[in-house]
């Protein structure tokens, strides 16, 4: 077996080979854009205009009966598009889209597949967003991008280390009905926390960002701040498992001291609900809009 050091050079090594590069410089101009007061719509049209199933997404959006009603005519333009859904709704349809193009494979491993792990991703995305927001401030991208993000180290291990471990650890798990982090250790000597992390670092992902990605099981973290961010997450984790939404990388037992993080957040069982509800609602909008289907259909 190759060890922690190997299988993370190897990582890196094939990032450089990959196009995966896009991904870091669309999350950078995203964030200015998000973060400056002046932006516009075309300012967001500017940075997925090249990306046809980007565009194409955004385009059936503002299209579907979610936002467009009987007397609205139907919009041709990226930058009309954006217009009728709204910046904080585009600026997440352009993040996940990009983030899409890490699930190219179409593996299916005991309970795991791109495609799960995309819906996962996507309701673990959406339930930070909501959760974040019934707590802290709202408008703010970061938790969203957070859930969004959390699991990168799982797409990373499938596209590079799948032939060093990575699909006996998944069956594992499976077997097990354990942690994937610890069924990894024992396969290659490292896990997605820690591949996540390592990729997050190189592509200069803001440090909130990369704790995020790299601590979302162990929480061995110091900053409060982070700390919260990373309870959300876990508690969007649970809210996922319980709906079966896609592939998640724990079993009953760890899903209930993910629950626990609903305290620390003091988060009543009513507001969970409503979060619940609400996610589950989002998710069957987006399938309505072919989003998952469309996965499997650009990987044949
Ligand atoms: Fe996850
Ligand atoms: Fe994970």
């Amino acid at each position: 077996m190759k060890g922690k050091k190997q299988n993370l050079d190897k990582v890196l090594q094939g990032l450089e080979r990959s196009e995966l590069s896009t991904i870091p410089s669309v999350l950078v101009r995203l964030l200015s854009v998000s973060r400056d007061p002046k932006a516009h719509a075309g300012d967001l049209a500017t940075i997925c205009e090249m990306d046809k199933s980007t565009s194409a997404r955004l385009l059936r959006a503002a299209n579907s009966v979610y936002f467009a009603t009987e007397n609205r005519d139907r919009v041709d333009s990226l930058k009309d598009a954006i217009v009728r859904i709204g910046f904080g709704v585009a600026e997440e349809i352009i993040l996940s889209s990009t983030v899409s193009s890490l699930l190219k494979s179409s593996s299916t491993i005991a309970d795991y597949s791109a495609n799960a792990l995309w819906r996962h991703s996507i309701a673990v995305a959406i339930a930070s967003r909501l959760l974040y927001n019934s707590r802290f401030s709202s408008g703010n991208l970061d938790a969203f991008i957070m859930g969004l993000l959390h699991d990168l180290g799982i797409a990373i291990e499938h596209q590079f280390l799948f032939e060093d471990g990575f699909q006996p650890a998944l069956l594992q798990r499976f077997e097990k009905q354990s942690l994937l982090s610890d069924e990894e250790e024992a396969c290659m000597g490292v896990t997605h926390q820690e591949v996540g992390r390592a990729v997050a670092m190189k592509w200069n992902f803001p440090k909130h960002l990369v704790d995020a990605i790299g601590h979302h099981h162990d929480m061995d973290i110091q900053d409060d701040r982070n700390l919260a961010a990373i309870h959300v997450i876990r508690l969007a984790e649970y809210l996922c498992f319980i709906q079966h939404q896609g592939y998640s990388d724990f079993s009953e037992a760890y899903a209930s001291i993910l629950l626990e993080s609903r305290e620390v957040l003091s988060i009543n069982d009513e507001s969970l609900q409503a979060i619940s509800d609400q996610m589950a609602r989002e998710m069957a909008n987006l399938e309505s809009l072919g989003w998952f289907s469309e996965l499997r259909l650009k990987m044949r």
